[in-house]
């Protein structure tokens, strides 16, 4: 069973929202509701986010994030459509029902975390077991341990204005942890931290997701972050999801121009993998090692190769390899057998322009004419810096 399942969910703001439901229904788009004076916050959003996952919502502000997930836990009521918690359309919940599943079950951690300032931090982690009743014995050793977890070992006596923003931020995720809700609902929870800060968070939520595997709704507007903690991403606009899928997914087929606009900034080394970009074996037989020995089956290949990397790898680690040699990167399963092979070619043309969806089938092989073009090779003859080297440079350009 899946963990959370959104159906058909809307929110319209304003005067007589369900007939502003059916007129969307019916083809109405938004513009004209608000010429109306009601706002369709979300608009039919599906999805399914499974135990363990971290689903990811991305859109520009006003795009209906805070609402969707506002919905997911009860705080608002869909207009229309439902929110199944592990199969229980929280909707139909009494109030005193929801309260329950609210303090135990979800946990919801916001972008400017408000601290008790008079609290020890210790206090403000172990907050949400005050509010389920728990005696103080049972909730000082949970929130101890939970703000081990969130990486704030040793500062529990101090009071919140002793704690950096991102420390701050830590005790919010900590609150949140203590509960030992199976669902997390973060909102922007990183935006408000430093670059830097920002980065370490991400990694260390990574960190502590392998090992609790929570269920987790992340919101954020960046597309990196969204990328780097995603195992699914939900891109919105204007209140719809517009596409749904792996960081993969949305950089190589994007659903429409607005999502390719949207990945264009994305550094496709770092979120595309060997096994994301990789042909099938058979496309390297045939082919010759630079002194003319023919590659006939998986073991040529294999001795061939110019590095050994799993479906894994980021691809900026095949660079090196397929800049040194002619022959493809092999690509190999926990076994060390060979599952794929990522040509140089391959390598250059994923890195230009995202594929639409009829050129990206697993395993295409990118003709060789296109790779001048895909490769980023060609440069403006007054790029800045190069010296007039044009190193690379394939096209004489204008
Ligand atoms: N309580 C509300 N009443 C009226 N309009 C609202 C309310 N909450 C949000 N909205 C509107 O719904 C739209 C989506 O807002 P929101 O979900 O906060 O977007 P995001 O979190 O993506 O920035 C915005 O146009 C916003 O002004
Ligand atoms: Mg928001």
């Amino acid at each position: 069973m899946s963990r959370l399942q959104a159906e058909h969910l809307y929110k319209v703001f304003g005067r007589r929202p369900t007939d502003a439901v059916e007129k969307l229904r019916h083809g109405a788009d938004r513009e004209e509701l608000r010429a109306e004076g009601t706002t369709a916050a979300v608009i039919d959003a599906s999805f399914t986010v499974e135990p363990g996952q971290i689903f990811v919502v991305m859109g520009l502000s006003g795009s209906g994030k805070s609402t969707l997930l506002r919905m997911l836990n009860g705080l608002s009521d869909p207009t229309a459509g439902q929110v199944l918690f592990d199969g229980q359309d929280l909707t139909k919940l009494s109030a005193r029902e929801l309260r329950e599943v609210r303090s135990k079950k979800i946990s919801m951690v916001f972008q400017h975390f408000a601290l008790f300032p008079h609290r020890s931090v210790l206090e403000n982690a172990a907050y949400g077991l005050e509010v389920q009743g728990l005696p103080r014995a049972e909730r000082e050793k949970r929130a101890l341990e939970a703000l081990e977890l969130a990486g704030l070992k040793g500062w529990e006596k101090s009071w919140p204005d002793e704690l950096s923003g991102g420390m701050q931020q830590r005790v919010g995720l900590a609150r949140a942890l203590a509960t030992d809700a199976d669902l997390l609902l973060m909102d922007e929870s990183f935006s408000a931290l430093d670059p830097l800060i920002r980065r370490d968070m991400q990694d260390q939520l990574l960190e502590l997701q392998k090992r609790l595997k929570k269920t987790i709704v992340f919101i954020t507007h960046d597309l990196n972050e969204a990328m780097r903690l995603g195992d699914q991403i939900a891109v919105m606009r204007d209140g719809r999801i517009v596409q749904i899928g792996s960081a993969e997914d949305i950089l190589v087929t994007p659903a429409n121009d607005y999502v390719a606009a949207f990945t264009q900034d994305v550094d496709r080394s770092r979120v595309l993998t060997a096994g994301a970009i990789m042909a099938d074996p058979d496309t390297a037989y045939g082919t010759r090692t630079p002194d003319g020995k023919e590659l006939k089956t998986a073991k040529d290949v294999l001795a061939a190769a110019p590095a050994t990397v799993t479906e894994s790898t980021p691809i900026i680690e095949l660079f090196t390899p397929c800049s040194t040699s002619g022959v493809a990167v092999a690509v190999v399963d926990d076994d060390g057998e060979l599952i794929g092979v990522v040509p140089r070619a391959r390598l250059l043309a994923v890195l230009g322009e995202p594929m639409t969806p009829e050129d990206a089938p697993a395993g295409a092989v990118i003709p060789a004419q296109d790779i001048s073009k895909d490769a980023g090779v060609e440069q403006d003859d007054d790029a800045e810096g190069d010296g007039g080297k044009n190193v690379g440079k394939v096209s004489s350009g204008a």
